[in-house]
């Protein structure tokens, strides 16, 4: 008996043509995800009216894949701006952003507290392209006014600042950014567009890690970049050359969290404004690095630019002893897990110092106001009481 041809079977079944299937009365609830790296064209006239843009489509995912586009559109409306797209971390979102808008010979000017990776990034991964940054203290207007120059193309900020939840005045950045021909370029990560929308206040580009709140399972690595429709386009020839694209299944994880995040950022926010409050009235705290605080030097400007009184999950404290007291919380946390990342749906806590931060050198650490004893809480969904009963357990062992 012949064997039957299965591997070639096997190749050409179950293809899912969607040009020959007849309209389903059915929907599918959930969108499907577009594992395909590829997509098939009957004629080289069809696959020239895609690329020109004539015709409805995809060609290749590392350029474009339905999946991925459905949840960059969720992420442009989660942020308020006209465009997005997003990309297979923070870090490729941000320096594509980046790099669309700076040649050899131009500046950038950037807030010194930043997350780690950026402040590498500009101090000596820009640089080696002949791009130079001037860090300027944004909480001094004068200050950022000063360092712009005549070829500066970008100014830089976060949000919120990881690690000491600092907040800026965006609109009057944004003033000065344009009067000098420039734009400003916003991480929102910290604190999300249910939080904070840097877009409406006059920011052109939204540049932000998904790996954090908005993918909020800590199972996803991702950024996305949200802008006009313009920058985009600029911004996206820049994902493609470099690859640095999501995967289907990624963009697919991420719509599912996406359902969610406005629920979650409320309850983030007021847990870790419970928590704020408790800590501040510690004696083992020295001080706490929260913009929802009354004490807060940030809190006016919070109050001003925040919506519905929320500022986010993310708090640091400096905790009394210094790199001792640090190391005592983190070896006797229970449930707080020591990781190097934040903004899951539980609470966890980080060491900038040794994390984070870990490109910047003790001067540098300093400066920024980093202290051996600073630790970073990401302050999850469970309940308010239970988080502040084991703060108060690992606060009494200090
Ligand atoms: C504020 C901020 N921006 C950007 C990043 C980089 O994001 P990713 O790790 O997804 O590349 C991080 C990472 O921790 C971050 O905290």
């Amino acid at each position: 008996m012949s064997c039957p041809n299965i591997q070639t079977e096997m190749v050409h079944a179950g293809i899912h043509n969607v040009k020959d299937t007849p309209p389903y009365v059915s929907v599918p609830k959930v969108p499907p995800i577009y594992m395909s790296s590829v997509f098939s064209f009957d004629t080289v006239e069809e696959l020239d009216a895609v690329y020109a843009g004539e015709a409805p489509g995809y060609v290749y995912s590392r350029n474009a894949n339905p999946g991925t586009d459905a949840t960059a559109a969720m992420l442009a409306a989660t942020e308020g701006g006209e465009s997005a797209l997003v990309f297979g971390s923070g870090m490729a979102a941000i320096v594509a952003s980046l790099i669309a808008n700076v040649k050899a010979g131009d500046h950038i000017v950037a807030s010194p507290v930043l997350y780690g990776g950026v402040y590498d990034y500009l101090k000596n991964e820009a640089a080696r392209f002949g791009v130079e940054t001037t860090f300027a203290d944004f909480t001094d207007l004068h200050a950022v006014e000063a360092a712009m120059r005549p070829n500066t193309t970008v100014v830089y900020t976060e949000t919120i600042t990881n690690p000491l939840m600092e907040i800026f005045d965006i609109p009057a950045i944004a003033e000065i950014a344009h009067r000098h021909g420039a734009k400003l370029i916003v991480d929102n990560t910290f604190a999300t567009g249910c939080v904070c929308r840097p877009l409406d206040l006059g920011a052109d580009i939204i540049a932000s890690s998904s790996t954090k709140f908005l993918g909020g399972h800590s199972d996803i690595t991702g950024g996305v970049a949200v802008s006009s429709k313009e920058n985009i386009k600029a911004i996206n020839r820049s994902l493609a050359l470099y690859g640095a694209v999501m995967s289907p299944f990624d963009a697919w994880l991420m719509a599912r969290s996406l359902r969610t995040l406005d629920l979650r950022v409320a309850r983030h926010s007021a847990n870790a404004q419970k928590v704020a409050e408790f800590l501040e009235k510690h004696p083992k705290i020295e001080k706490v690095h929260y913009p929802g605080l009354a004490s807060s030097p940030f809190k006016p400007l919070a109050d001003k630019l925040f919506f519905k009184v929320r500022c986010g999950g993310m708090l640091s404290a400096d905790i009394a002893g210094g790199e001792k007291g640090a190391a005592e919380f983190i070896r006797n946390a229970k449930t707080i897990k020591f990781v190097p990342s934040l903004a899951g749906y539980a609470t966890t806590l980080s060491y900038p110092a040794k994390t984070s931060h870990r490109a910047y050198n003790e001067a540098e650490l300093k400066a920024a106001g980093i202290t051996m004893g600073t630790l970073r809480f990401s302050i999850g969904l469970e309940e308010p009481e239970d988080i502040i009963a084991e703060f108060d357990e690992l606060l009494a062992l200090i």
